[in-house]
C-alpha cells in the first residue's frame, strides 16, 4: 500500500459542516506524502447515508469509482470535478433537507500505487425547503425602541420517552441568540447567527444535540439580545436598524432508536420573562449583569416559570422578509485566553489591568462583593500619561459593562459564562463574561464596591473572532519586521468578526470595503479566510445598488455606494480568493454581480471616458494619507487627499475590467474575456489622456498616482515606466525616505518598487522608525495592533485627531502579503497554490526568513539565510507541498522548477 494519505477532509471549506445550504457541497481533502515528486494520479470517493454503511462498504449515495485526476479540491457532489457536468449517473437520488452524508476518499499515489481510505467526514444538509419548518418566529411583547431594555429569557418544557440516536437543534434570530439545552450551551458559537442583511437573509443554524437529551423532562433556554438587529448601530442614537422586534425561530428535531421521531418547535406556548440577569445589552455601549437576578436552574427541568409569559408570535411584517440561509462560514467563537501580565491603581480604587495586547473579545472575571455591589468595567487600547484610561477615541460607544453582585451561591452559570470556585461564603467570587457585547482593548479597568480588590489572577482576556485557522507563519532576523507581522495579524484577528471590519471598538465595527479590499491578500496568507469571503461576498451582492455600485459598507447600514477603492471590493476579493484558494466557484455565482460593477463605473463616466469630476460621486480616495489638508483645529481632512479622486477612480475601473478579464478567461466565458480586454485597454488609454503627460508625470505628481499607475499596468511603454519610477523614487527620497500615502496607495508602495526593480527602497521604508512609518507606532508608541493613523499617537504629540484614532486598524497591515512574497519569498504562481513561486529578494539589512503557508495542498515553506564570508552566498531550505510544484527565482540566479518534498540548496 503507498505511504500517501489523504486527509484534512472538508466540505465547502469545513469541517463536517452541519446544516449546510447547498445540495451539491464541494469536497475537498490534501494528500500527506513526504516522498520527493509526490502526486495525486487518480481518486475514488465513497458516501453513505450513515457511518455503519460507509463502514460495510455500502456505497448508498454515491462511489466514484477510480477517476483518473490529480485533483482534491472543490469535487462537486454528485456531478465530480465540474458543477456544469450532469450528475453522476451511479448516484441514485439528488440530496435533500437534512440528509446525512458520511464520505471518504482513497487515492492512487505518483507510481500508481492506492492509499487506504481517509478517516470518515461527514456533511449534512440543512432544512431550507419550502415548508420544511414548522417553527415561528417568536419573541417578548415589547418592542426594542429605546436602550436600556433588559434581554429577555425563554424556555419550553418537553417530554421525551427515551434518549434520542439523533437530534438537531435549528435556529435563526433577528437579535443575538445564546441557546441552551437542559442547562447546557447548544454550542460555542457566539453573536448567533451571525451578522448578514437582515432585510434579505438571515442564517439558520444546526447543532448536534444528540447527547444533551434524555428520556423524561427537557428544556429549551433562548436569550435574546439585540445585536446588529436592534443594537446601536453607527451613530449615538441610531437603534433598530432593521427592525424594532427581536424574534428567534427554534426547531429541535429528535430521532429515537425505533425510528419514531419527535419534534419540538418555537410557538407561543414557550414562557418568557424580562426579569433576567441582563439588564441590558448592546454591541457598543456594553452589557449591565445583575446576578441577583439570575434564575437558578431556568434553562434545566424542574424550574417552576412562575410569573413568566408568553411568548409573542412575531409576524410579518414586524419582522423583516427575510430568506433563511446556511451559516457559510465557521462563526464567532472564543479563541484564546490571555493573562492580565500587570495591576495599576492609577487612582484610588481603580485598577487597570493590562493584557500586553490589544485584543477583541471580552473579559473573564472573578469578582468579591456584598450582594447589591457594583463594578464598573471599562475598556481602552490606550492609556493617558497619569495611567488613566485613554476612552476618547471610543466615540460615542460606552464601552463599558457593569456587574452587580449577588449569584446565589450554588446558582448554575448564565449560557455562556463558566464554573467558578466556590469557597468562602460570605462574599463568594463570582465569575462574569460578558455574554452579548463585545469590546477592543488592551486594558481594563475594575471599579466599584469590591469585598477586596481584584488581582491578575482574577482578570483574563476571552479573544474572540470569527474562525478561521492560522495559515501564514512569517518570522526573520528584524525584530521589528516579526512584531509587525505581529501586529498586522492581531489586527487581522480583531477585525474579522462576522465581517471584514473597521475597528472594532469604537462606534462603528462595519464591513467597510475599502479598509477589506487592501487587506484581503494580507489575509488570506494569514488566515484561511476562504469560508469567511464566501460568506462576505454575499453580503455585498445583496446589498448591491440596481445601478451596479457595491455598498461602502456590507451588510449595508450607511445607505451610501459606489466609491473608488471601496465598491471595488466586490471584483478585488473574489479574486484574491480565487488566487489564493484555487475557488472557482466564488467566481461563477457572483459573476453577474462582479460584471454590473463595470456598469456602475461605465454609468459615471464622462464623455472622455475617465470617471467624472463633478458628477456628484463623493469618494473617500486615498484615505488618511500623510499629506490631507488640515481644518482649522489641525485636524486631518482624510477624503480630501491630495491624489486626484477621478484619477483613483478610473484607475480602479481599468484594474476592475482587467480582473474581470481574467475571470471570464478563468471560467471559460471567451466572448466576455475579450469584451473585458477590450474595455480595460479603453479606459486605460482614457486614463493615460487625462491623467498622463507625455513626460510621464500623472496627475496630482502624489506618491498614490504613480503606485496606482504602475500598480494596475496602466501604462507599458518601458521608457514612461522608467520614468516614472524615476520620479516615484524622487518624491519618496525627496520626503526624506518616507511614504505619504493612504489607504489606498500604502498597499502598494512595497510591491511596485519591488516589481520595477527598487526592492532598495522598499526595504529602506519598510526599516524606517521615524514617523511616518510602519516601525513608527512599534518604536514610539509599543503598537500591538496596526494603527489607523502612523501617529495616533507619538510620543512628542500625544493622541492625534480624536474623531478617528483607532488602534486598532487593519488597512497599513497589507504589507503584510509583501512581507510573506518578497521577503519570505512564496507566492500562488498558479491559482490556489497549486503551483508555488518562492522567489524571495533579500534586503535591508535582513539577514534570514522563515516563512510557511498551509496552502489547500499542504504546507509549504522557505528559510533563507545569507551565508557571509569568503563564499558569500544565499542558503535555502525549502517544502513544496505534495501534488504541486514550484519555481525558485532568486535575483541574480536563473529560475529553478522543483517538485514536491524537501530541498537544501546553496548558491553563490
Ligand atoms: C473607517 C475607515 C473607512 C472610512 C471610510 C472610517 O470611519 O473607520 O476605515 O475606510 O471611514 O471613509
Amino acid at each position: 500500500m503507498s505511504p500517501c494519505k489523504p486527509v484534512g477532509l472538508v466540505t465547502e471549506f469545513l469541517k463536517n459542516p452541519l446544516g449546510l445550504e447547498t445540495t451539491e457541497p464541494r469536497l475537498s481533502w490534501r494528500i500527506e506524502d513526504t516522498r520527493k515528486g509526490a502526486c495525486q494520479t487518480a481518486y475514488r470517493i465513497v458516501a453513505a447515508s450513515s457511518a455503519d454503511k460507509l463502514a460495510a462498504e455500502e456505497y448508498d449515495l454515491w462511489d466514484t469509482g477510480r477517476v483518473e485526476s490529480d485533483n482534491t479540491l472543490d469535487i462537486v457532489f454528485l456531478r465530480g470535478q465540474d458543477a456544469r457536468v450532469p450528475r453522476d449517473a451511479r448516484a441514485p437520488r439528488q440530496l435533500r433537507s437534512r440528509d446525512c452524508v458520511f464520505w471518504r476518499v482513497m487515492v492512487w499515489d505518483k507510481d500508481g500505487r492506492p492509499s487506504s481510505w481517509s478517516e470518515t467526514a461527514h456533511f449534512e444538509i440543512g432544512p431550507f425547503a419550502p415548508g420544511d419548518l414548522s417553527a415561528a418566529w417568536i419573541g417578548s411583547a415589547r418592542p426594542r425602541t429605546r436602550a436600556g431594555l433588559p434581554v429577555p429569557m425563554f424556555r419550553t418544557s418537553f417530554h421525551l420517552p427515551a434518549a434520542p440516536v439523533r437530534a438537531r437543534l435549528y435556529a435563526s434570530a433577528f437579535g443575538n441568540l445564546a441557546m441552551s439545552v437542559n442547562g447546557c450551551p447548544a454550542g460555542d458559537d457566539l453573536f448567533v447567527p451571525g451578522w448578514t442583511d437582515y432585510r434579505r437573509r438571515v442564517p439558520l443554524v444546526a447543532w448536534d444535540m444528540a447527547t444533551l437529551l434524555r428520556a423524561g423532562e427537557n428544556v429549551l433556554g433562548a436569550m435574546l439580545a439585540d445585536g446588529w438587529f436592534a443594537g446601536t448601530m453607527v451613530w449615538p442614537d441610531h437603534r433598530c436598524h432593521y427592525g424594532k422586534r427581536t424574534a428567534f425561530l427554534a426547531q429541535l428535531e429528535v430521532e429515537f432508536a425505533d425510528g419514531t421521531r419527535q419534534i419540538v418547535v418555537s410557538d407561543d406556548s414557550w414562557r418568557y420573562t424580562e426579569r433576567g440577569p441582563v439588564r441590558d445589552a448592546d454591541h457598543y455601549n456594553g452589557e449591565t449583569y445583575d446576578a441577583r437576578l439570575e434564575k437558578p436552574g431556568w434553562d434545566a427541568p424542574g424550574f417552576t416559570a412562575s410569573g413568566w409569559r408568553r411568548a409573542v408570535v412575531v409576524e410579518e411584517p414586524e419582522r423583516p422578509h427575510a430568506a433563511l440561509c446556511g451559516r457559510i462560514a465557521g462563526p464567532v467563537r472564543r479563541q484564546e485566553l490571555l493573562p492580565a501580565l500587570r495591576r495599576t491603581e492609577p487612582a484610588p480604587g481603580r485598577y487597570v489591568f493590562d493584557f500586553g495586547q490589544n485584543m477583541v473579545g471580552v473579559p473573564r472575571l472573578t469578582l468579591r462583593g456584598r450582594p447589591g455591589a457594583a463594578i464598573t468595567i471599562r475598556y481602552a487600547e490606550m492609556l493617558n500619561p497619569d495611567g488613566t484610561l485613554y476612552t476618547a477615541n471610543y466615540r460615542s460607544a460606552k464601552s463599558t459593562d457593569t456587574y452587580i453582585c449577588g449569584r446565589a451561591v450554588g446558582a448554575s452559570l448564565p449560557v455562556g459564562t463558566f464554573p467558578r470556585n466556590v469557597r468562602s461564603v460570605k462574599c463568594p467570587p463570582e465569575t462574569y463574561e460578558p455574554r452579548f457585547t463585545f469590546h477592543g482593548f488592551r486594558y481594563v479597568e475594575l471599579s466599584g464596591d469590591f469585598a477586596s480588590p481584584p488581582e491578575c489572577a482574577d482578570v483574563s482576556g476571552v479573544v474572540i473572532h470569527s474562525d478561521m485557522p492560522q495559515t501564514g507563519r512569517f518570522e526573520c532576523s528584524d525584530p521589528l519586521a516579526n512584531r509587525l507581522w505581529s501586529n498586522l495579524n492581531w489586527g487581522h484577528r480583531g477585525n474579522y468578526f462576522e465581517v471584514p471590519t473597521d475597528c472594532p471598538q469604537r462606534d462603528e465595527r462595519l464591513g467597510w470595503t475599502g479598509d477589506a479590499q487592501v487587506f484581503v491578500r494580507t489575509a488570506a496568507f494569514n488566515r484561511d479566510v476562504a469560508a469567511f469571503f464566501e460568506k462576505w461576498q454575499r453580503d455585498l451582492a445583496d446589498c448591491q445598488f440596481p445601478d451596479g455600485a457595491f455598498p461602502d459598507a456590507a451588510p449595508d447600514v450607511l445607505g451610501g455606494g459606489g466609491r473608488c477603492g471601496y465598491g471595488d471590493a466586490g471584483v478585488v476579493c473574489p479574486w484574491t480568493m480565487y488566487l489564493m484558494y484555487g475557488d472557482k466557484d466564488i467566481l461563477q455565482h457572483h459573476y453577474k454581480s462582479m460584471a454590473h460593477w463595470l456598469d456602475f463605473w461605465q454609468g459615471v463616466c464622462n464623455a472622455h471616458g475617465v470617471v467624472r469630476y463633478d458628477g456628484g460621486i463623493w469618494h473617500f480616495g486615498d484615505w488618511c494619507a500623510v499629506d490631507c489638508p488640515v481644518d482649522e483645529n489641525g485636524n486631518p481632512l482624510c477624503n480630501m487627499a491630495p491624489t486626484p479622486s477621478d484619477l483613483l477612480a478610473t484607475a480602479y475601473y481599468a484594474r476592475c475590467a482587467g480582473i474581470m478579464a481574467e475571470v471570464a478567461r478563468a471560467l471559460g466565458k471567451k466572448a466576455d474575456e475579450r469584451r473585458f480586454a477590450a474595455l480595460r485597454r479603453k479606459v486605460a488609454a482614457a486614463y493615460r489622456r487625462e491623467f498622463v503627460t507625455a513626460g510621464g508625470r500623472v496627475a496630482g505628481d502624489t506618491q498614490t498616482g504613480y503606485l496606482v499607475t504602475l500598480g494596475f499596468g496602466l501604462v507599458d511603454d518601458p521608457m514612461t515606466v522608467a520614468r516614472m519610477m524615476d520620479r516615484l523614487a524622487f518624491l519618496i527620497e525627496s520626503r526624506d525616505y518616507s511614504l505619504t500615502t493612504g489607504f489606498l496607495g500604502t498597499p502598494l508602495v512595497c510591491p511596485v518598487l519591488t516589481r520595477f526593480g527598487r526592492a532598495d527602497l522598499a526595504y529602506r521604508l519598510l526599516q524606517r522608525r521615524e514617523y511616518p512609518s510602519w516601525y513608527f507606532p512599534i518604536v514610539d508608541g509599543d503598537a500591538t495592533t496596526m494603527w489607523e493613523r502612523w501617529n495616533g499617537y507619538s510620543s512628542k504629540h500625544g493622541f492625534g485627531d480624536v474623531n478617528m484614532n483607532s488602534f486598532n486598524h487593519y488597512a497599513y497591515g497589507a504589507v503584510g502579503e509583501w512581507l510573506y512574497e518578497t521577503v519570505g519569498g512564496i507566492a500562488p504562481a498558479e491559482p490556489g497554490f497549486r503551483k508555488i513561486r518562492f522567489a524571495p529578494i533579500p534586503g535591508g539589512d535582513i539577514a534570514w526568513a522563515r516563512t510557511s503557508l498551509a496552502t489547500r495542498h499542504g504546507t509549504a515553506s522557505i528559510e533563507w539565510r545569507l551565508a557571509g564570508g569568503k563564499k558569500a552566498g544565499i542558503e535555502v531550505t525549502l517544502v513544496v507541498p505534495p501534488n504541486t510544484t514550484a519555481v525558485l527565482e532568486l535575483p541574480g540566479h536563473v529560475p529553478r522548477d522543483l517538485s514536491s518534498g524537501r530541498h537544501r540548496l546553496r548558491l553563490h
